[in-house]
Formats: C-alpha cells, sequence, structure tokens
C-alpha cells in the first residue's frame, strides 16, 4: 500500500519504518528541515535500538522516503497517517493544534478517495473535530470529495519500538465504515509480523482505549509505588510482595515494579489529559486523580532520603546515574531527574551526572549550574558524598562495587530503581537505601495506639 506519514517524530519514524519493512511503500512528512535532511542521508533524531539500521535499510530500497513537502505525500498515498505530537498545554489538556493542523492540511489537498489514520494519542471526540475540520477545507475548496476518518492509538515502548510495531499485542481500529475498516484490517495483516489481535470500534472508543491503557499503567506503577512506602514504615519487601501478588493470573507480574515513579513522553501527560477530558465531561476521575497525585510525589522520595541522611546539601557533590525516564532510551520528557536534578540544584549541591544516552539531552533540557556530565558512572561517582540511581539502564548493574568504594568519598548509594540486592552492596561497604525494602530496623512502631488493645490474626 502507498502510505503517507506525517510527523516523522518517535512514532511517526518507526511506525513509517516499520511499515517500509514490511514492504509497503511510505513517505514520512515533518515541517522539521533539518530533520528530513538528516532523515535523507540516514541521521535519525532519536535514540532508539535498531531504528537507525531499518531507516537505512529502507531508505535504501527506495520504499522509505522523507520529504517537507505536505501535498506530495496526500496526492501519493491511500492512508494518510497523523503522528504528530499532543503535547500538555497550561491546563493540562492535550494540545491539538498540530492534530488540527494536520487535519486542515490534508483537507486541503485530498484530491481523491482517501482515509485519514489519526496514531497520535488524542482525547475523545478528535476524530469528529479532525472530520470537521476536513469536511470545511473540501466545502472551500467547492468539491465533494468523500473521505474516511480512522483512530488507529500507538502502543509501543521507547527502547522497544521496533519490536513492538512489527509485533504488537493488539492493534486498535476505530471507523465509522465497514470500507476503512477493511482497508485498515488488510493493511495490519500485512504490517506486523505476529497476526495481532484486531480490536474493531468506533472512533470515541478507539480513542478511550489509548487513555485507559496507559492510565491503568500509570495506576499499577502508582498502586505499588504507595505499597512499597508503605513496605518501609512496616519493615515488608516490596520486591516480595510484587512477586507474590504477580503470580496471581488475574493479576500478572507487569509494571509491578516500586520505584521513582513514571516520566516519560505519554504516561503522565495522558494521565493529567484524561483528568481533564473528564471535567469536560462533568465526570471526576478518583482512582486516575490518585495515581497522579502519588507519582508527583514519589518523584521526590529519593530526594527527602537523601537529604534525612546527609543533612543540608551546600557544598556536597552527588552523582547521579541515570537521565533519561527510563533505560534504552534518550528521552527525558517529565523524567524523574529533572524534578531530582532541580531540587539538588536548589539546595546548592553540586551534581555530577552520568547517562549512557541521554547526555546530550540533558545538557538542552536541564539548567546549567552545579552540574557536569562525565564519560562513564565511575567518574561521575569519584569523590562524592552520594551515588543516586534514577534509571536501571544494564550498565549500572554491571559495576565493580569494590572499586565504586574506593572511588567515593563517602559510600552511600540511593536506589531510585531497586538495582542491586541490599546484601550485595551492603557487603561492598556502602551505606544503601532503596524503595520498599529497608531492613526491619529503619522501620517504625504502628503509632494507633488502639491497635495494641486488637487481636491480631495471622
Ligand atoms: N513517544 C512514544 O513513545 C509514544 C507512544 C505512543 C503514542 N505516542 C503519541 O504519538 C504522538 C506523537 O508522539 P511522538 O513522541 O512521536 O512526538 P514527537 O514530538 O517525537 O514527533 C512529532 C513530530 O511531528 C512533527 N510535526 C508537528 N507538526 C507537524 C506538521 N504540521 N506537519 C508535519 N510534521 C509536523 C514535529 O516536527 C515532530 O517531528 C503523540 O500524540 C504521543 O502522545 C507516543
Amino acid at each position: 500500500m502507498k502510505i503517507a506519514v506525517i510527523g516523522t517524530g518517535y512514532v511517526g519514524l518507526t511506525t513509517g519504518t516499520c511499515f517500509a519493512e514490511m514492504k509497503h511503500e511510505v513517505l514520512c512528512v515533518d515541517i522539521d528541515q533539518k530533520k528530513i535532511k538528516n532523515l535523507k542521508k540516514g541521521i535519525i533524531p532519536i535514540y532508539e535500538p535498531g531504528l537507525e539500521e531499518l531507516v537505512k535499510k529502507n531508505h535504501d530500497s527506495g520504499r522509505l522516503n522523507f520529504t517537507t513537502d505536505a501535498k506530495k505525500a496526500i496526492d501519493f498515498a491511500e492512508l494518510v497517517f497523523s503522528a504528530v505530537g499532543t503535547p500538555q498545554d497550561k491546563d493540562h489538556r492535550a494540545d491539538l493544534q498540530f492534530v488540527k493542523e494536520v487535519a486542515g492540511t490534508f483537507g486541503k489537498y485530498i484530491n481523491s478517495y482517501k482515509i485519514f489514520v489519526n496514531k497520535s494519542t488524542v482525547p475523545v471526540g478528535t476524530g469528529d473535530i479532525c472530520e470537521k475540520i476536513i469536511r470545511k477545507h473540501i466545502s472551500d475548496r467547492s468539491l465533494t470529495l468523500d473521505f474516511d476518518i480512522v483512530s488507529n492509538p500507538e502502543f509501543l515502548r521507547e527502547g522497544n519500538a521496533i519490536n513492538d510495531t512489527l509485533n504488537p499485542d493488539r492493534i486498535v481500529i476505530g471507523t465509522k465504515t465497514s470500507r476503512a475498516k477493511e482497508k485498515m484490517e488488510e493493511l495490519y495483516r500485512t504490517a506486523t509480523k505476529n497476526s495481532p489481535t484486531i480490536v474493531s470500534t468506533n472512533i470515541r472508543t478507539a480513542e478511550i482505549i489509548k487513555y485507559a491503557s496507559n492510565a491503568m499503567l500509570a495506576t499499577r506503577i502508582s498502586f505499588i509505588n504507595e505499597l512499597a512506602n508503605f513496605c518501609e514504615k512496616c519493615g515488608g519487601n516490596i520486591e516480595t510482595v510484587s512477586k507474590g501478588i504477580g503470580l496471581d493470573k488475574r493479576i500478572g507480574p507487569r509494571f509491578l515494579n516500586a520505584g521513582i515513579g513514571y516520566g516519560g513522553s505519554c504516561l503522565p501527560k495522558d494521565v493529567k489529559a484524561l483528568i481533564q477530558t473528564g471535567r469536560d465531561y462533568d465526570f471526576d476521575f478518583h482512582v486516575i486523580k490518585s495515581a497522579d497525585e502519588i507519582n508527583e510525589k514519589q518523584k521526590s522520595i529519593l530526594f527527602q532520603k537523601l537529604i534525612t541522611t546527609l543533612g543540608p546539601l551546600e557544598e556536597k557533590t552527588i552523582a547521579i546515574w541515570g537521565l533519561s525516564f527510563k533505560q534504552n532510551t534518550d528521552d527525558m520528557r517529565e523524567a524523574p531527574s529533572l524534578t531530582i536534578i532541580k531540587k539538588l540544584q536548589t539546595e546548592g549541591a553540586h551534581i555530577k551526572a552520568f547517562d549512557p544516552a541521554a547526555i546530550e539531552t540533558a545538557q538542552k533540557t536541564i539548567e546549567s549550574f552545579n552540574i557536569t556530565y562525565t564519560n562513564t558512572p565511575e567518574e561521575a561517582a569519584k569523590n562524592t558524598d552520594a551515588l543516586l540511581i534514577l534509571t536501571d539502564w544494564e550498565i549500572f548493574k554491571k559495576v565493580d562495587l569494590k572499586n565504586l568504594h574506593k572511588l567515593m568519598k563517602n559510600p552511600l548509594i540511593l536506589d531510585g530503581r531497586n538495582i542491586f540486592t541490599s546484601e550485595k552492596v551492603e557487603k561492598a561497604g556502602f551505606t544503601y537505601l532503596c524503595i520498599g525494602r529497608q531492613n526491619l530496623k529503619h522501620t517504625s512502631k504502628p503509632k494507633n495506639r488502639h491497635y495494641k488493645n486488637k487481636t491480631v490474626i495471622h
């Protein structure tokens, strides 16, 4: 099939490249001229394992091309995907300016039946907004043209984007007509390797499925983080709790790792946007609002442990391992590291930071005072008063702890991702604070005096 993808960012580039890999002809469009120029030379704008090679291979084959000319792409394609960003606006709503612009461009240039496929994460009702915009542009041109609108949300995970796109768990297709539904089903039969289950539904339901998925993942993370904080108070071990509940087939083990909260380009903004969409419909999302609030607090939990242990941070040097919001990506959007670094800077600490992929992004994102970046994890840790682990990159798990102990001024590790066992780190001579697995010696007694008189049944 001939496919145009408008918006060649994380989602657009991965989607377009994978469609080309599956032998479709793809033209990717972006308004960013530098990005398109670089892509034509095989330089990709993001860090995503395997993507650069796949872009090059498919570009060389002639099936994957790049342009800034949206008219050319719309003329060329039967399916026009919109994969532009939907960032948060000042009220935490999804900002639809880019989506509306692309709908307008489609309406301006469509010249025969085509399908407008919305891949961006958009609030329920956006399909109707796009349809209206496209109709208006067509009628302004005094034409009568047939087109369809499809909602086809994306579920890829950064760091695993190619595999997720070629082998998705499911494909969600929201349409109004059987013509569009059949075309989309045909596309995914030939654009995926694992014959995924296709959930065909109406446009509004498809739009809700995307937000509901992210809200569910966020809720699981906040749920386990809240339990981790409780474990610290009462002497439980959150990892064993996660294992114990995750083995229940009704619950399952994934997204039950305690840590310093979720970040990234999707969960935080989508959770907040869903809460706002609820308000627009006079609906209050109690569970999802709590997940969001817990996450905001969780991002500061390691900082609080640091202050409690070290006292004032002026004149202290703090090492940071991991800046991206998770491993295998350079994406720092809403990363917990941003919250923590800002607090450290405000308190006057000097920071030495290392990340295997995100330093360039960090240099553009983080204010430059009191922070230096290093080339290795060891260099970051050298002569520091504490080490904060903020991302669970594999490289950190392989560091020689005995050597690390020699390098640091004060052997204190605060592990926000629970990448080590307490035994291993303490054996190397460190004081080790992590999430939800403190030793019983650190726990407090129940404050509720009434509790003492109750019969406790074990
Ligand atoms: N990144 C993810 O992991 C992920 C996963 C699932 C869904 N999503 C959703 O997919 C959408 C895109 O996300 P992303 O991370 O790829 O965004 P991104 O910011 O990486 O990319 C968006 C691209 O669109 C381009 N653009 C903006 N306006 C344009 C226009 N009028 N014409 C052509 N190009 C234009 C920008 O220059 C940019 O390159 C968002 O709605 C996001 O929530 C993202």
